[in-house]
């Protein structure tokens, strides 16, 4: 469902970007389109349709969580634009990877996030889970389970919401995805950040543990899914 309201708001939105200057409308100046580096604009011609106006309320992770922009820092948000989000539907914009932005349109993305949606202090003090686990850091799925259980099952389990658990859903999320909503938070749509109101933060490795216990469930048919040696046994 998701995944069909993500599409029907992309497709509107660039319609209605589509539709151009309104009649009446001050003339401007013509900027050629990979000339331009003005945030606002490259933000909303590229972004706004999955991440929403202002990085707000889209289908997909906001942006505009001052949280989200502590959490990833400049060479990793630069990487992620650049060359999309493996696992989900964040496309690659860099020319480099196939995309239609020159390398100084995704630093004037990176740089104009900064300048809009970071606030000093994110945090109030507190130390959230880093923005990707530690290299030798192995989540438990069993722990994950139990995890999810205690701190998220209470507000997932109702039709209602989201059905984070959901294989359908979970074929669009990549760890990376699932694990900076879960960190960050989405204040947009409600959803709290490691801290949680329960009082329980979550620790690095709780993060961890629950992204791969959500992983588990991504494809229970991944193994026997997975290109085969002999391709007469099919
Ligand atoms: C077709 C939809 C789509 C468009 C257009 C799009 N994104 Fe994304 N983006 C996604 C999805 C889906 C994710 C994965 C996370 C999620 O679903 O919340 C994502 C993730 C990201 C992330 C990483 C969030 C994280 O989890 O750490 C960044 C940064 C990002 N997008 C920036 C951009 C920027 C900048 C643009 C415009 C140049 C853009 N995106 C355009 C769909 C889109
Ligand atoms: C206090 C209630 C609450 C708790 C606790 C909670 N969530 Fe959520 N979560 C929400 C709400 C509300 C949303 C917004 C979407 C919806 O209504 O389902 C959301 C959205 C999400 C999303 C993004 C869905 C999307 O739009 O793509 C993910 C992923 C998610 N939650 C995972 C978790 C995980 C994992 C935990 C446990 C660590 C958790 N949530 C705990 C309320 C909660």
């Amino acid at each position: 469902m998701r995944l069909r309201a993500m599409v029907a708001a992309g497709a509107m939105a660039l319609a209605l970007a589509g539709c151009g200057r309104m009649p009446g409308a001050p003339r401007t100046e013509y900027v050629p389109p990979d000339k331009v580096t003005d945030f606002a604009t490259l933000y909303n011609t590229n972004c706004r349709a999955c991440h929403g106006p202002n990085g707000q309320n889209g289908p997909a992770m906001d942006l505009g969580n001052p949280e989200y922009q502590a959490l990833v820092d400049d060479a990793t948000l630069r990487n992620i634009i650049a060359n999309g989000m493996p696992g989900t539907q964040m496309p690659a914009w860099a020319q480099s990877a196939g995309g239609m932005l020159t390398d100084a349109q995704v630093d004037a993305l990176v740089t104009g996030m900064r300048k809009e949606w970071a606030k000093p202090n994110a945090f109030q003090g507190a130390t959230p889970p880093p923005f990707a686990p530690a290299a030798d850091e192995k989540g438990n799925v069993q722990s994950g389970k139990q995890l999810y259980q205690a701190q998220c099952a209470s507000c997932h389990q109702g039709q209602s919401r989201q059905q984070v658990t959901s294989p359908v859903y979970l074929a669009l999320m990549s760890d990376q995805a699932l694990r900076s909503i879960i960190v960050a938070g989405r204040p947009d749509i409600g959803q709290p950040d490691w801290r949680h109101d329960s009082g329980q933060a979550l620790t690095p490795q709780n993060v961890t543990d629950i992204v791969a216990y959500l992983g588990s469930l991504r494809n229970p048919d991944a193994v026997s899914a997975a290109p085969q040696q002999n391709p007469s046994r099919r």
